[in-house]
């Protein structure tokens, strides 16, 4: 694997981590630049995106370099039969980067292990979504001055939430405290649990979604409960709706609480909570541009503060 590809957020070790926000937040200062000039970035979408797809373009003309790909593998010739190996070996022939998400897990690894070009995952099914998390590590820090000796609230949907999979990992170096609030069928998988008892982290899990834990917490992560992931849909339509944030559930909580969502919500948070001081999730969102600014030019070996 080439070494400047971003497949999980382990990949990474703390000071990688910390050297990244370190460039996120240069780019929030100037976001705009001819640093990827000459610079071809493909973006190849096999699943639908809204934010990533959009701010990993974004990041791109901003740092003026050219993006080509596609939004759906279905305009692709994925869809007369050619394999991904072939696809991604084709699109090295194009570009310096390729930003991919997939539905499989382990896709991202695989083209990392097969292309001559650095490969950034933007999401492989339910296991990683390594920017994604450099986002929310930017927010937490952004929105609490320090990443260490925080208690993150995960909600929702933790079973194939790719998300909470990347943070949990990440936030193992930053001494944190977990709550994993999901039903049954959504729990924490046994693996993560097991890392945050390697490790030494302390969490506990519960179903029932109470203001005495939110009256804990500093990060909300809320999630979505993602029917794509399910393959009895009678199951997804038992849990869609268990796990619904509003405001009244606020009016307790510790003045630095904020409330993250990787988004797209649906009725997991009211729209209610929008108006409050709390609500992060669209700067969280834009944070992203800045966050993936810094993954790309780690990955092409740009360096903005040199
Ligand atoms: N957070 C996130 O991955 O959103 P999109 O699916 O819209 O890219």
């Amino acid at each position: 694997m080439d070494n400047k590809s971003l497949i999980s957020i382990s990949d990474l070790n703390k000071d990688e981590i910390l050297a990244l926000l370190q460039r996120a937040q240069y780019f929030e200062q100037n976001p705009n630049s001819h640093l990827l000039q000459g610079k071809v970035v493909a973006t190849l979408f096999f699943e639908p995106s809204t934010r990533t797809r959009l701010s990993f373009e974004t990041a791109v003309n901003r740092l003026g370099g050219r993006v080509i790909g596609f939004s759906d593998a279905k305009t692709s010739s994925q869809s007369k039969g050619e394999t991904l190996k072939d696809t991604i070996m084709m699109v090295s022939n194009y570009a310096d980067l390729i930003v991919m998400r997939h539905y499989l897990e382990g896709a991202a690894r695989y083209a990392s292990e097969i292309a001559p070009i650095p490969i950034i995952n933007a999401g492989d099914g339910a296991n990683q979504h390594p920017s994604q998390t450099m986002l929310d590590l930017y927010s937490i820090y952004k929105t609490q001055g320090r990443l260490t000796d925080l208690t993150i609230t995960m909600v929702g949907d933790l079973k194939y939430g790719r998300t909470v999979h990347s943070l949990l990992e990440a936030m193992h170096y930053f001494n944190p405290t977990f709550n994993f609030v999901a039903c049954d069928e959504l729990k924490m998988p046994e693996q993560y649990k097991q890392f945050c008892r390697g490790k030494g982290i302390a969490y506990q899990e519960t179903r029932d979604f109470s203001e005495e834990i939110i009256n804990q917490t500093d990060i909300l992560y809320m999630t979505r409960v993602q029917r794509e992931r399910f393959s009895d849909i009678m199951e997804y339509e038992r849990v869609k709706n268990l796990y619904n944030l509003h405001a009244a559930m606020l009016q307790g909580c510790r003045p630095n609480l904020k409330v993250l969502h990787p988004l797209p919500r649906i009725t997991e948070i009211s729209q209610d909570v929008d108006d409050t001081p709390q609500a992060y999730y669209f700067e969280q969102a834009r944070n992203g541009l800045y966050a993936r600014q810094a993954i790309i030019c780690r990955a092409l070996g740009i360096d903005p503060l040199l």
